[in-house]
């Protein structure tokens, strides 16, 4: 093979390498709460403004998109009371930011099954992506009761389908298929993958996205992630040598 893997970054204007693609686990706004004797909402709120500062931050940075993890498949499993609270802390930050993003340009995208969420969620989610669809500029990718595991079942269930009905062959069926049915397809490569609040592990987020991308696990809890921080991590990618199997 000559050719150099899709995954490999870009040049950022012949200087520092910058990532193309940036996805985030914000994790850690309870504990931040729960250190200043608040309610884990208190928390969540100050998670809010963190995802305000760092969108802005990226954009300024020439991030071309930006992918941030706001509730897992797993995150049903909390208390009712906490869930509703995080719905309503998203329809508020849709409300709230969705005539920013029109005006800067920014393409907001939804990956997980969202449409399980309550039907007016739904409408207000499907009305924001649409008014921004138009957009040409950065993409910022929120999941939404996303779950790899759920989204690479889907994938092989669409391939299984169309094979059954005869409009492809199953010994064609490789990675860049597979890559094609993920909710991520037309998003560029996963470049670099944070996790905020010191917890090292994936929570099931972006699994087959994540095959190369640059890992890096920070102990800022999210609601304290800043500009400042963003570009450290930013930064961190950059010194970083990535190989792709090579040498
Ligand atoms: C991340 O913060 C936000 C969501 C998962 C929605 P947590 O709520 O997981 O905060 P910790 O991990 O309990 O501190
Ligand atoms: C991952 O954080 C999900 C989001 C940030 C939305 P969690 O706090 O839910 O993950 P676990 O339970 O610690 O693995
Ligand atoms: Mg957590």
């Amino acid at each position: 093979m000559s050719s150099r893997p899709a995954t490999a970054p870009v040049s950022a204007g012949g200087s520092a390498l910058l990532p193309r693609h940036v996805a985030i686990i914000m994790d850690g706004n309870g504990r931040w709460a729960k250190k200043r004797h608040l309610p884990r909402i208190a928390g969540h709120r100050q998670g809010v403004e963190a995802v305000r500062r760092v969108t802005r931050a990226a954009r300024a940075m020439g991030i071309e998109a930006l992918t941030l993890y706001a509730f897992s498949s797993e995150n049903w499993r909390r208390p009712e009371d906490e869930v509703s609270d995080l719905m309503g802390l998203l329809r508020l930050f849709i409300r709230t930011d969705i005539d920013e993003m029109v005006r800067e340009n920014v393409r907001l995208r939804v990956i997980g099954d969202y449409r399980r969420f309550s039907p007016d969620l739904v409408a207000l989610v499907e009305d924001a992506i649409a008014r921004t669809a138009a957009n040409d500029g950065p993409i910022l990718v929120i999941a939404l009761n996303y779950g790899a595991q759920a989204e690479i079942a889907a994938a092989a269930r669409r391939l299984a389908e169309k094979a059954r009905d005869g409009t492809i062959d199953p010994a064609m069926i490789d990675e860049a298929a597979i890559e094609a049915e993920l909710d991520t397809s037309d998003l560029p490569p996963l470049d670099l993958l944070i996790r905020t609040s010191g917890e090292i592990r994936l929570s099931n987020f972006l699994l087959w996205q994540a095959a190369y991308a640059e890992l890096l696990f920070v102990d800022t809890l999210w609601p304290d992630f800043d500009a400042a921080t963003f570009a450290d991590a930013v930064a961190a990618f950059s010194s970083r040598q990535r190989r792709f199997g090579g040498l």
